[in-house]
């Protein structure tokens, strides 16, 4: 098993995918990582489609530009409900914060489970709430395709190129 900085290096965003299905019990296991993830005041405000039948992938990725979203077996939809959301007292709403966390466990998980997967949120949100009927109170604001990745796939530059400790860390004071 991975230690969890060694988990961290191994996740990159996965955009090519092997023709091979995902079984139950790994999607379980990677949703319960979700699951497990900590919210604002335990309101876990968020919801996820799991969707594996290829019509309705197929529809969902007429809602992003690049066809490859359409080779991974499953896409997770990812939702906020920001009605059961904490807001602090100026009004923020936590809801986009518990839903970042709970798919980062989730893509970690993945990972350990040799799937991959990528963050998609430029896709457009107001056609995947028509093609997946998404009840009004939930909001769409991100799609994860899971699957096990092609063998040609690898991390592309970006991957590489994080900042360093020093222009991301201030230490005591800006
Ligand atoms: C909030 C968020 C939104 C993203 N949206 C997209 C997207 O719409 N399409 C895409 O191909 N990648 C998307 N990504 C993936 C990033 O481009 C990627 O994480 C970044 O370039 C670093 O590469 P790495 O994930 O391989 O380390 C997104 C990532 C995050 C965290």
């Amino acid at each position: 098993m991975l230690k969890i900085l060694d988990l961290m290096r191994a996740r990159y965003s996965v955009r090519s995918f092997a023709d091979r299905a995902v079984s139950r019990d790994t999607l379980l296991a990677v949703l319960e990582a979700a699951r497990l993830a900590p919210t604002a005041c335990n309101n876990q405000p968020w919801r996820m489609l799991v969707v594996q039948e290829p019509a309705t992938r197929a529809a969902l990725a007429t809602c992003y530009p690049q066809a490859w979203l359409a080779t991974a077996p499953v896409i997770l939809v990812c939702c906020t409900e920001p009605a059961k959301a904490w807001c602090r007292r100026d009004g923020k709403n936590h809801a986009e914060i518990d839903v970042t966390i709970a798919v980062d466990h989730l893509t970690l998980a993945a990972t350990e489970a040799g799937l991959g997967s990528c963050w998609i949120c430029a896709f457009d949100a107001a056609k995947a709430r028509q093609v997946l009927q998404i009840p009004a109170e939930l909001e769409p604001v991100a799609l994860i395709p899971l699957g096990y990745p092609a063998a040609e796939a690898a991390p592309n530059s970006r991957h590489s190129q994080r900042k360093p400790m020093d222009e991301l860390v201030q230490w005591e004071r800006f």
